[in-house]
C-alpha cells in the first residue's frame, strides 16, 4: 500500500524512519504520467534497496515560458495505481508551493557538462532539474537514486552534481524502455497524433543507420551522425540537434573511440522527442 505525502517534512521522516528501520532506500524521482520505463525504475530499484520511494513533482522550474508545462500530462489517479500495484512504499507528491515558497531564492547549476546538447537548446532547463532533484535528494537523505537513459544528458548531470557536492546519494542510469517498434517510452508521446506517432519512427531509424554503421566498422564520428540524422530529418518538423559525442564528456569523442553516444532532439509540431544510443554498449534500439 503506497503511503501519499504531500508535505517535504513527512517525506523526510518517512525516509528517516526507514533507514532507522535498516531498510535501505530507493528513490525513484518522476514528474508522473507513468510508463513501463518509470515502472523498470521501480523494479531496478527494488532490486537494490527495500524501502522504495517515488516522487511524483511537475517541476515548474525546469520549464522554460512557452514550453508544455501547463499541458504536461498529470494522471494522479492512474500514476498511484501502478505504484501500488509495483509496491511502492511512499510516493511523495507536494504541491509546487510545498518546494517553492514565494520567497525561494535559490539556484544549483552544473557548468561544463550541463551547457551542449540538452543545454544550448533548453538553457535553464537543467539549473531547474539540478535544482529541484537537490532538494529531494535533501529530503531522502542516503539512498540510490534511479534515473532513465532516455535523459541521458541528465543522468551524467545529475551524476556530475551528486559527486562534485558530495551527495550521500549512489546515481543509477536505467536502460531506455522501448515499444515493440523501438520508439523509447517517454510521457510526451501521448502528445502524438497517429500520424505523427508513425513519423517519430524516423528518429528510431536513424540510431538503427548509426547503429548498424558501427557494427560493421564504421568509426568515424561524422559519418555516424550524419547516418542518424538523414530519416530524422527526413520525418520531422525540425531538428534541435543529432549529435555524436563521448558519452563521458559529451565533448567531441577521441580519435578510435571505443563507444560513442548518438543523441537525438527533434520536434514534431509542438512534441519535442529525444532518443539516443551509446554504440559499442547499447543494443540495437
Ligand atoms: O526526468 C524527470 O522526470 C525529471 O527531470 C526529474 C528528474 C524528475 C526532475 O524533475
Amino acid at each position: 500500500m503506497s503511503k501519499v505525502l504531500r508535505k517535504p517534512a513527512e517525506f523526510r521522516q518517512a525516509c528517516e524512519d526507514a533507514r532507522a528501520a535498516q531498510r535501505h532506500v530507493g528513490l525513484v524521482p518522476t514528474m508522473g504520467a507513468l510508463h513501463d520505463g518509470h515502472f523498470s525504475l521501480i523494479d531496478e530499484a527494488k532490486s537494490r534497496a527495500d524501502f522504495i520511494a517515488l516522487t511524483l513533482f511537475v517541476n515548474p522550474l525546469q520549464f522554460a515560458p512557452g514550453e508544455d508545462l501547463t499541458r504536461y500530462p498529470r494522471t494522479f489517479e492512474s500514476d498511484l495505481a501502478g505504484c501500488r500495484e509495483r509496491g511502492v512504499d511512499v510516493v511523495f507528491a507536494p504541491e509546487p508551493g510545498a518546494m517553492y515558497s514565494p520567497e525561494f531564492q535559490t539556484g544549483v547549476s552544473v557548468k561544463g557538462i550541463s551547457e551542449p546538447l540538452e543545454g544550448g537548446f533548453r538553457p535553464s532547463h537543467f539549473d531547474g532539474v539540478t535544482t529541484v532533484v537537490t532538494k529531494l535528494f535533501n529530503l531522502a537523505g542516503p539512498c540510490i537514486a534511479m534515473f532513465g537513459r532516455k535523459d541521458y544528458q541528465q543522468w551524467k548531470v545529475l551524476s556530475r552534481m551528486a559527486l562534485d557536492l558530495d551527495m550521500p546519494i549512489e546515481v543509477v542510469g536505467c536502460p531506455i524502455i522501448r515499444e515493440d517498434d523501438g520508439l523509447a517510452l517517454s510521457s510526451r508521446n501521448r502528445y502524438l497524433s497517429t500520424s505523427d506517432r508513425t513519423r517519430a519512427l524516423g528518429i528510431v531509424a536513424g540510431l538503427r543507420q548509426a547503429f548498424d554503421a558501427w557494427e560493421h566498422g564504421e568509426r568515424e564520428p561524422d559519418v555516424l551522425r550524419s547516418l542518424a540524422e538523414e530519416p530524422v530529418r527526413g520525418a520531422f518538423d525540425r531538428l534541435d540537434y543529432v549529435a555524436a559525442v563521448d558519452p563521458e564528456t559529451l565533448a567531441a569523442p577521441s580519435p578510435s573511440p571505443r563507444r560513442i553516444l548518438i543523441a537525438v532532439a527533434a520536434h514534431l509540431g509542438t512534441t519535442r522527442l529525444i532518443d539516443n544510443v551509446v554504440l559499442g554498449e547499447d543494443a540495437r534500439p
